[in-house]
């Protein structure tokens, strides 16, 4: 393991510091300083370069990548379930409120054993980390004790997380089993699991951050989510909800509270700078525009919404119109662990949006034309930098200031799947075969902090 705070590393590799422009990075120097901050970026040629190689070199803090390995920054996976793993790659075969009730909850209900939770937990932390991702976003389940088992987990294991208790407390959406007794447990358990963290031994560089998490606006009652509206702005922290995902969920929501969700989390206090909507496939323009202007962010989960969504989000309109968007893996509903598949899904759902589905109709007529379509730059940068600015984070790319949270791709891995060819690869082609067939075995080490956490 190399751990690089106060080191300087010598290496090639890839950022996006815009959306649509890859920086193809060649033996750049970055150091980074004892706190895993990155102090300085320098490229060849550049002024101080040699001089900060040589002193780096005679200090022995010189590190260095491979041949065929590349630097990337870390993925931000900005949706995830962390109870429903031991589901993941089941159950979905039914809509999304079919789907809560027949096996979510039941699964998410067995947190309340505490030992289960923390075999669970360690498990897919250590599976996130493995395939690349270095912050992710978790919703918990209702209960404080397994979710102060998740805080103890990245902390330990070294992962970044933005973490929350579920609140969801409405009795005629949830079971009896699984709920928050009343509104006031939902906004009070929010907070005891605030403090944790924040008053964490373990955090005092602020690895993990607290969010508020409505679980959706159909399982809390307006008491609840006025609390935590309030909450919201007493702690200045995240708010991490789902908004808009399905026609069911949609159209629910605008019946009882006769406004879109987005209206509804801004009436209550939980629209922000911090919060983060999941899915928000429905969206109004109207409802773009308030999210513009609070600046909250979407957290776009392409392979779940195949599922649970029944269309697909207008990704590249959001974008133009300033939404700040991420990526999530949205586990369980997603099937996959890895935000490089969740790329993959963003770019094909943007092509068959683009091209249309249906083959009786003349090309010209079948879909809704070149100006839907993203590219693998495009989906690189909202994993990374677009990721970093959504969640407001120092974080996505390798501008000094920024922590030193990294993963290092070989693609000479022999179990890997990127094969690179001298005669036909180079350039930001090597990042489009990166972006397109890397898998786990290509994940040679990540970082957190300068902290390498997982690898070689
Ligand atoms: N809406 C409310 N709860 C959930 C959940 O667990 N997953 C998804 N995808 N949508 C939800
Ligand atoms: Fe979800």
């Amino acid at each position: 393991m190399t751990d690089l705070r106060g080191t300087s590393l010598l290496c090639s590799g890839f950022q996006t510091l815009e959306r649509g422009t890859i920086d193809v990075m060649e033996e750049v120097l970055i150091t980074t300083d004892e706190t895993g901050s990155i102090s300085s970026f320098l490229r060849p040629g550049e002024e101080g370069y040699d001089a900060a190689v040589n002193t780096a070199r005679r200090e022995g803090t010189l590190e260095a990548l491979g041949e065929g390995t590349y630097l990337l920054p870390g993925m931000i996976d900005m949706h995830v379930h962390a109870p429903q793993y031991p589901q993941m790659g089941l159950a979905l075969d039914v809509p999304l409120e079919v789907w809560l009730n027949k096996y979510t909850f039941p699964l998410e209900a067995r947190y309340a054993d505490a030992e289960f939770a923390r075999r669970s937990y360690r498990v897919l932390v250590d599976d996130l980390t493995a395939n690349g991702t270095t912050t992710v976003v978790y919703f918990t389940t209702i209960h404080e004790e397994a979710t102060r088992i998740l805080v103890d987990t990245c902390l330990d294991k070294g992962q970044r997380a933005i973490i929350g208790k579920v609140a969801m407390d409405d009795a005629t959406q949830c079971p009896d089993y699984y709920r928050d007794e009343t509104a006031n447990e939902s906004i009070e358990g929010t907070r005891r699991v605030i403090e944790y963290i924040r008053s964490h031994p373990d955090n005092a560089a602020g690895l993990v951050q607290p969010t508020i998490s409505p679980r959706f606006i159909p399982s809390c009652t307006d008491a609840s989510l006025g609390g935590l509206g309030e909450l919201t702005r007493e702690y200045g922290c995240y708010v991490h909800t789902h908004a808009s995902e399905g026609d069911w969920e949609h159209n629910y929501v605008i019946e009882r509270l006769g406004m879109t969700d987005t209206e509804s989390l801004d009436h209550f206090g939980l629209l922000g700078r911090l919060s983060v909507l999941a899915h928000s496939v429905f969206l109004t323009p109207s409802d773009i525009e308030t999210i513009v202007a609070r600046e909250a962010a979407v957290a776009h989960c392409p392979i779940s919404n195949t599922y649970f969504s029944g269309a697909v989000f207008p990704l590249r309109a959001a974008l133009e119109k300033g939404v700040h968007v991420g990526i999530g893996t949205d586990i369980a509903g997603g099937p996959n662990a890895s935000v490089f598949a969740e790329m993959r899904m963003a770019i094909m759902g943007s092509r068959m949006v683009e091209s249309g589905t249906d083959a009786r109709k003349a090309p010209e007529e079948r879909g809704f034309g070149s100006t839907t379509r993203i590219d693998f730059r495009d989906a690189f940068y909202l994993a990374t930098t677009g990721g970093g600015i959504a969640l407001d984070l120092p974080i996505g790319n390798f501008s000094p200031g920024n922590h030193f949270d990294a993963v290092a791709i070989s693609t000479t891995a022999e179990n890997g799947t990127i094969r690179l060819w001298d005669e036909v690869d180079g350039g930001e082609g090597v990042l489009q075969k990166i972006v397109y067939t890397a898998s786990r075995p290509n994940i040679a080490s990540v970082w957190v902090a300068g902290r390498q956490i997982h690898g070689e």
